[in-house]
């Protein structure tokens, strides 16, 4: 392949750079400049580069293994991530394609696919000789790892798009000059979540750990195989406690839960109802657009929606803490008030998107707290603000302007690469003060938001350290720049029909 004079150029400052700031390198990019002399090699198998400028359109990404799912090819595109499926704008990196994968979402999966870079495991038993499958970044040594980032699937149950997305997150944050992180020592991993028609159809095998319907997202206990009863919480609790195993990982200070959508929609559960442990202060939950949440209290920002025919039933789960799954239901029952502390004071990122107006959930229990993914998001985050004392410094929002129901938008904000990648790298212990080493950059926007479903893209001058999600309240005109229909179109029609629980 031709490379410019000036692309090559840029790429050698940019390598040059990360070397000047950061002193340590990932092997990924320490062997690409090794390489990038002669570009004929980055085109092989053996390809390690990791920037656009070294690729075309299809090129073989580094990593690449026999087996691995079709579709996992370099995408240059001029997308700029609208389309889940490139590269964000400004990113110098590649976007390593999403995995094809046989069946669908509503008739089960008839397979997993082999993810690019990753292993499918199934040594995690949750209940005697039951495993429930999941993926790991290939290859990493666990004695280096200082943060395991688990994500979550969407509505389809898509753990390989997920997993992708934040790999493809992490590589763009791994150039950022400003990021400081080393490959090496992070690691992604993800839960395969099956159901009972991804076991008639296939992906599942005899003792994975199987699901009803769309109850891995709600905390509810499995449907098989046989009488096996285990909550996706379980599942989560067990693999935290795999990574926060000193004995396996020696190195590691953070675990991050991390989903959009109805993967952002468990995450929240999840950290609402994980039972405490010793771990907790160094575990934290980022909560992308989600379709609807548990709200802590009773009180909800909607008091006369269109549908009111659940009115008795709007605090049951999970958009309230009545009726909570068997997992913690003895908890919740014995001490409500310390089920809610224990939220507040965990670490909580929200990402959400200013031009996400889609209406999400649209259960009747979902309209008492807001009418978009956006407006329940403010409202959320109003219902913090309104606790005695305010909003907890450990629940952080994020508004990302120019952003619609576009999961790799928001995973590939450079908020959210902070949160997700950089916060608390080094330290085993977070606090709630804002003693952070490094500074979090400026938000790309922040609102206080009162469900009206306008959205108030000041980005406020004030510096944005990691505890301060500056409100700048809800009284500026809206001005997401990007928020054409396009954007919109773009992710509607990604998940067309599948929209309502989203
Ligand atoms: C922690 O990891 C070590 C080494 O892999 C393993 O032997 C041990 O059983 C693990 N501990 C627990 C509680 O799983
Ligand atoms: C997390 O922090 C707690 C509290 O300081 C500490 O006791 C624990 O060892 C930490 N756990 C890990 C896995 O680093
Ligand atoms: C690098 O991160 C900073 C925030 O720390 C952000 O403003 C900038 O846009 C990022 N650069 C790229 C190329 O993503
Ligand atoms: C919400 O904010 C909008 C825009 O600032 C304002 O017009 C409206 O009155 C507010 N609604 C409530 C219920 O506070």
């Amino acid at each position: 392949m031709m490379v410019s004079t000036s692309s090559l150029l840029a790429y050698l400052v940019l390598a040059l750079s990360i070397v000047a700031v950061h002193g340590k390198q990932h092997s990924l990019e320490r062997r690409s400049s090794k390489h990038s002399a002669s570009a004929a090699t980055l085109h092989s198998r053996q390809a390690t580069s990791i920037l656009q400028s070294e690729y075309k359109n299809g090129d073989t990404p580094p990593g690449a293994r026999s087996g691995d799912a079709a579709g996992q090819v370099v995408e240059i595109s001029d997308n700029g991530g609208h389309n889940d499926n490139s590269q964000r704008a400004g990113c110098e990196t590649i976007f390593i394609g999403g995995a094809a994968v046989g069946g669908s979402y509503s008739t089960g999966w008839t397979e997993m696919p082999q993810v690019l870079g990753f292993d499918t495991l199934r040594d995690l038993y949750v209940d005697g000789q039951v495993v429930q499958p999941y993926i790991q970044e290939t290859g990493k040594d666990p004695t280096k790892i200082k943060r395991v980032i688990i994500t979550q699937p969407g509505l389809p149950r898509d753990f390989w798009k997920y997993a992708n997305l934040v790999r493809n997150s992490l590589l763009c944050w791994s150039t950022n000059t400003t990021a400081n992180i080393n490959l090496d020592e992070i690691m992604i991993a993800a839960p395969a979540y099956v159901n009972t028609n991804d076991r008639t159809a296939g992906a599942a095998q005899a003792n994975d750990l199987l699901f009803s319907g769309q109850s891995w997202s709600t905390g509810v206990n499995s449907a098989g195989p046989d009488q096996t009863k285990v909550s996706s919480f379980q599942v989560l609790d067990l693999m935290t406690a795999k990574y926060f195993n000193k004995t396996a990982y020696p190195a590691l200070n953070q675990i991050v839960i991390a989903g959009h959508s109805l993967g952002g929609s468990l995450t929240q559960r999840y950290a609402m109802m994980r039972k405490a442990t010793a771990d907790d202060v160094n575990l934290s939950f980022f909560v992308g657009n989600p379709g609807a949440y548990v709200w802590p209290t009773s009180n909800r920002p909607v008091q006369s929606p269109s549908d009111t025919s659940c009115s008795a039933a709007v605090n049951d789960w999970p958009y309230g803490l009545q009726s909570t799954p068997a997992y913690d239901s003895a908890e919740v029952a014995a001490d409500l008030a310390a089920v809610q502390k224990r939220y507040y004071e965990r670490n909580v990122v929200y990402g959400l998107g200013l031009s996400d107006n889609e209406l999400g959930d649209s259960h009747c229990e979902a309209q008492y707290q807001g009418n978009s993914h956006l407006s329940r998001g403010q409202n959320f985050e109003a219902e913090l603000k309104s606790l005695p004392g305010g909003k907890p410094s450990s629940q952080k929002f994020n508004y990302v302007s120019g952003v619609a129901h576009e999961d790799y938008l928001i995973f590939s904000d450079p908020v959210s690469q902070y949160y997700l990648f950089s916060w608390n790298l080094d330290q085993r212990t977070q606090t709630s003060s804002t003693s952070s080493t490094s500074s979090a950059p400026k938000s790309s926007s922040t609102s206080g938001g009162n469900g009206s479903g306008s959205s108030s893209g000041s980005s406020s001058g004030s510096s944005s350290s990691p505890g301060s999600s500056s409100s700048a309240g809800s009284s500026g005109a809206a001005s997401s720049s990007l928020s054409a229909s396009g954007l919109i179109l773009a992710a509607s029609a990604s998940l067309a029909g599948a929209a309502f629980l989203l």
